[in-house]
This record gives C-alpha cells, structure tokens and sequence, in this order.
C-alpha cells in the first residue's frame, strides 16, 4: 500500500547484490573448508539456495549479513521442491557434477519474463567431458572427471557462464571461454573463486582462461553492492529527490547513469568512497530510446523501472529489451495507474503524462515490482 506524491530523501547503504552471492554461494561448495560469505542480502533466493544446500548434506547458517558454508558428503539429487523456485537453482549443474560426478535437476524456476532455455549451460558442461541428458522434466548429468575444454558462447549469457566457471575451475587442465558476458557479477565470483586459490584469467572480458586446481580452499569474500538496486533507488529518486547510495561502485551504473542525466537527473559521484549523490526536481524530459543489452549496455534489470520513470515524463520514447525480448509485464500495470504504453512489434512505446492515478496493480515479477513502487511514488492516490 503506497500514498503517493512522496519524493524520497535521506542515505541508504545498499544491499549486497543478489545476483553476486548467488553464485558465490553454489561456489563455496568447491572446498570442503568453511567459506564466509559477508554482505549477503536479506533476500528469498538467499534462503532458497540454503535451503537446497542444507537438503543436498552441506552446512550453510546465516547470521545477520553473513553466510557461512561448509560443504559435506554432498547428495547429486538437490531438493526439487526448492529448486524449482529460482532460477539460480541451475547453478548447482556445474558444482555437483565437480563434487559428485553427477547431478539430477528439475528446470529451476524464476522470474516469467520470457523463455529462459539452458542449452548454453548443458553445452558449455558438455565441451568439459560431462555427459548431459534431459528427460521427463529432469536434467542428469554426469561424468568421471572433469576436462578442461573449450567453448564458444553463441551469446554472453551470465547464468551460463557461471555454471561452466564453476564446472572449471576443478577440472583437470586448462578451460578457454568466448563470447563472455561481461557483467560486474561475474568479476565478483571469479575473485572470490581466485580467493579460494581458483587459477582464472579475463573475467570482465569476452576470454576467459581457467587452469584447473585439484582442489580449492576456505575463504572470507564481501560481496559488493547491488548495482540493480541502487539503480532502482535512482529510479524512485528522479520522480523528485535528493538521496545518497553508499556502499555502490558508480562505474557499473554508467549506462542506468548516462540515461537518467538525460533525463534531468543531477548524479555526483564519488569512486573513493563509492558514494552516488541523486538530486532531482521538476518533470523528467523523455529519452528517444532505451535498449537493453549485454554489460556494459542498458541492464534488462532495470527496463521495467526505466518505464516506470518514463511515463511521467515530458515526451515520447521506445524501450527494445534485446536481452529478454517480451519482458513487457510492466507496462499492463502501469497503464492501470494511467501511463500510456503500447507494447507491439518487440519494443513498446510510453508516452509520458504529467500525472499517474493510483490504482491497484500486480507485480509480476520482480522488477515490475520495483518498476511499480516508483510509479506509486509520484501518484495521485486520491
Ligand atoms: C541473469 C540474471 C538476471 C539478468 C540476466 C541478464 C542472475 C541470477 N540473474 O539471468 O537478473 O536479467 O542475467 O543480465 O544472475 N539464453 C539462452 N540459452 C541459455 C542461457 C541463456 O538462449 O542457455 C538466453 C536467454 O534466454 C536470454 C539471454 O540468453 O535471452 C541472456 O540470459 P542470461 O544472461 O543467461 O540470463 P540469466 O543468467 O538467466
């Protein structure tokens, strides 16, 4: 329940990023030592991953911010139940088939914002010596051991990557990888991965070379802020606002930043302490476009929420999501409180309107979630 016209003020340190501590945790089952993973976000799939970890015979306990993982005689069979709620559940292919020889995985489940097929990770396990079957709703895997091989990604997919790092790292030789996506949540699992004495070289670039360890180490890894939610914060704060993002590196918000200075947004940034200033007054001006891509381009994370800011602003402008080509869902809800976006063609186009209504609307999925709380901000709830 939000009453509107509320513009946001005040400081907030950001949450570590979701889509980080994932994967770092499915990697702290590489060591049989204890991994201490700190900054983690009070967040579901947080608890989902322990969840699966703790059915599959591994310790993960969490305290305030920190999760502790210490890996045990691992089962291959994670809890399907579990599984089947997020999509990082699929991060466990590359991790058990390295512990166990072997895994089977229901589809994992996750956002509805478009088809989401696997065959980059079931491939990319495939060109390390795994043998990869799916069959009666289940993906199987096994192998005796790991080889270290090569593979070429037909499109920098994150999750698909991360699944192959993690298959990687303890495999028998070297791994070389292109086409790599590039987003800052891969540069964070390869440190900690490096920090727990994985050999990797390139991660932020489209090559990456892994020389595989027989065995990995404990470690203490912080996970760094969520770029997404701080670029949410930014959102919500353009409807009218002065707030401050701590804890942030402001050089992986540079797309999300670049669009909402155009928009009328006055952004200071401080990389030292890695603190975002957001000031902003008056109707936001239109872009022409907003098209999502592969980092360093727009993040699809944040479309909805671009939307959302969009529809009230001074003009006219075109959104192509080119990641996930029909994670429109927003855009049925915003028109609800009185946005006017039409969706066809692949792209949709959001005519901005000097005022929202409040109304009652359903979030989707996640970012349309966030992409409605900042349309509520600024609406008439009267
Ligand atoms: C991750 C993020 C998600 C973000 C997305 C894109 C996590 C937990 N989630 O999702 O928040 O929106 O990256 O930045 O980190 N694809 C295939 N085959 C595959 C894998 C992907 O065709 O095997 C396609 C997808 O359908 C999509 C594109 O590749 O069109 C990118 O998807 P991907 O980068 O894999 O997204 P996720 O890892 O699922």
């Amino acid at each position: 329940m939000i009453s509107g016209h509320r513009r946001l003020r005040g400081m907030i340190n950001v949450q570590g990023s979701k889509n980080s501590v994932l994967p770092v945790m499915a990697g702290a089952l590489l060591t049989e030592d204890k991994v201490i993973i700190e900054n983690c976000p009070a967040i579901t799939d947080v608890y989902h991953m322990q969840k699966v970890m703790q059915a599959a015979g591994a310790e993960c306990d969490i305290e305030n911010d920190i999760v502790t993982v210490r890996s045990g005689m691992l089962k291959s069979a994670p809890d399907e139940e579990y599984c089947a709620r997020f999509r990082a559940s699929s991060l466990f292919m590359g991790v058990f088939l390295t512990v166990c020889g072997s895994f089977v995985m229901p589809y994992p489940g996750g956002c509805n914002i478009g088809s989401r097929p696997l065959n980059y990770h079931i491939d990319g396990l495939r060109s390390l010596g795994a043998v990869v079957e799916e069959a009666g709703g289940y993906i199987i895997g096994y192998c005796r051991k790991l080889k270290g091989g090569s593979y070429e990604f037909p499109y920098p997919s994150v999750g698909a990557l991360e699944n192959i790092i993690l298959a990687a790292v303890c495999a028998e030789g070297k791994t070389c990888l292109t086409n790599c996506a590039k987003e800052p949540e891969i540069v964070d699992l390869c440190d900690c991965l490096k920090m727990m004495g994985a050999d990797i070289d390139g991660a932020g670039t489209g090559t990456i070379i892994i020389n595989g360890k027989a065995t990995l180490h404990g470690c203490r890894y912080r996970v760094p802020g969520d770029r997404i939610a701080a670029g949410t914060y930014m959102a919500g704060a353009i409807a009218g606002g002065n707030i401050c993002l701590r804890g942030i590196e402001p050089e992986r918000l540079t797309a999300v930043s670049d669009i909402l200075q155009k928009m009328g947004c006055h952004l200071f940034t401080d990389k030292k302490s890695n603190e975002i200033i957001v000031m902003a007054d008056g109707r936001r001006r239109a872009v022409t476009s907003v098209v999502t891509g592969p980092y360093p381009e727009f993040p699809t994370d944040m479309q909805a929420q671009i939307m959302s800011v969009l529809a009230y602003s001074g003009g006219c402008c075109d959104i192509y999501d080119n990641v996930f080509e029909n994670r429109y869902n927003a855009a049925g809800e915003l028109v609800r409180m009185g946005a006017v976006i039409s969706v066809s063609g692949g792209h949709a186009r959001v005519c901005g309107r000097p005022a929202l209504k409040g109304a009652r609307v359903c979030a989707t999925d996640l970012r349309c979630g966030a992409a409605l709380v900042i349309a509520a901000l600024g609406a008439d709830c009267t």
